[in-house]
């Protein structure tokens, strides 16, 4: 067995030793060609509800963004009103792809001080943001490809979203889909990227490598990959980096780093209480999942022990499920978001396990690369 816990797995890093306390995710900003479409089809098919826009009429008058919410998950949805634009020339390239991963922080100013003096490549100096609502403090980094972690610190913030925009009310506003919050965001680097990135997130943002997959454990007969999960102190955020490992045929990773050209974020996971009910809605509002051979099932018990839910609706979704020590989790992957072979999400329940569903790998995987071959690229 290769998988690494360290030892310190759970154990929260010291208040006083955190340079870099984080709140959780604030939101996470999609750069895509038609943002008015985009935020209609997360509101439709994932049960996002309108939240704030800025565009022309705000006085923006370059790009436009879309703000939507489901509980404590907020989506923006960007896009250029003109070419040349740093966002067209970033959809021109990636397609639509997920440029920033924003965090919630006590002190924007702090986190910008404290990350570009170890070593973080600075995106943005702090900017004190106001309007009548009150103030939002914003700085931000550089991460892998051309993703960015901003530091948002709202000060009693109580517009709809932030000074720029204004509040979103729209008469279509399809229900919820039980979606909660950032469980983990994942990132695609190059060849033999991730430890260089590791070490990025460990000197420059205090992170620490509370689990290692290598690619013994991420492999099927064709592909592999590399893993290692990053997480901040209090274990709020936490960023699992992939690089490709050498197969018979072209990793799942290497597809995407083609297609995205370049690095950039694989999919972020979304919680859920209830899976079955979340991807039954999901699935009736169109939205298309990998799926496992009926035989996953059959070895379901004898893998994983007795589980609360029943094994059918289970199997008839294609929801996966994987134990460790703690518990266990269900998750299950949608297919890429997007035309090209890029960005997806995943949908977890857990019900106490803190890993990620090592076990579910090979299925995973082997889902995966029959849709590789279908597309020709495996
Ligand atoms: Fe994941």
């Amino acid at each position: 067995m290769s998988t690494i816990a360290t030892p310190d797995m759970r154990k929260p890093a010291a208040a006083a030793a955190d340079f870099l306390p984080l709140q959780g995710t604030d939101y996470v900003e999609f750069y895509v060609g038609n943002a008015k479409q985009a935020a209609h089809y997360y509101k439709s098919a994932f049960g996002f509800q309108s939240v704030a826009y800025s565009g022309p009429e705000t006085g923006n008058k370059e790009t436009v963004s879309y703000v939507v919410r489901q509980n404590k998950l907020t989506f923006v949805f960007t896009t250029a009103l003109r070419p040349g634009h740093p966002v067209s020339e970033h959809t021109h390239l990636h397609g639509d792809g997920i440029k920033m991963l924003a965090l919630r922080v006590e002190d924007a100013a702090d986190a910008w001080r404290q990350t570009t003096a170890r070593g973080g490549k600075s995106y943005m100096e702090p900017a004190t943001l106001k309007d009548q609502f009150g103030e939002v403090v914003i700085s931000g980094i550089h991460t892998y490809g051309e993703t960015v972690h901003l530091f948002i610190q709202r000060k009693d913030y109580e517009g709809a979203f932030m000074p720029g925009f204004r509040e979103w009310k729209s008469s279509y506003n399809p229900p919820s889909t039980g979606l909660l919050y950032v469980d983990h965001c994942v990132g695609n680097v190059g060849w033999h990227q991730m430890d260089p990135w590791v070490r990025f997130y460990e000197n420059v943002m205090g992170f620490r490598n509370i689990l290692s997959f290598d690619d013994n454990d991420i492999s099927t007969e064709y592909s592999a990959l590399m893993s290692k999960v990053m997480s901040n102190g209090n274990g709020f955020v936490k960023f699992p980096i992939n690089e490709p490992a050498e197969g018979k045929k072209k990793s799942q990773v290497e597809e995407y780093l083609d297609f995205y050209k370049g690095e950039g974020v694989q999919h972020v996971a979304l919680a859920t209480k209830d899976i079955v009910g979340t991807v039954t809605q999901l699935r009736d509002r169109g939205v298309e999942f990998l799926q496992v051979p009926a035989s996953y099932y059959e070895e379901l018990i004898s893998r994983v022990g007795q589980i609360d839910e029943q094994i059918a609706p289970l199997a008839e979704l294609g929801i996966l499920v994987d134990r460790d020590e703690e518990g266990y989790l269900l998750q299950i992957f949608t297919k890429p978001v997007e035309d090209r072979p890029t960005v997806f999400f995943e949908i977890i329940q857990r019900k106490g396990a803190q890993s990620f569903g090592k076990g579910n790998f090979k299925a995973l995987f082997e889902a995966i690369e029959r849709e590789q071959e279908a597309r020709g690229n495996l």
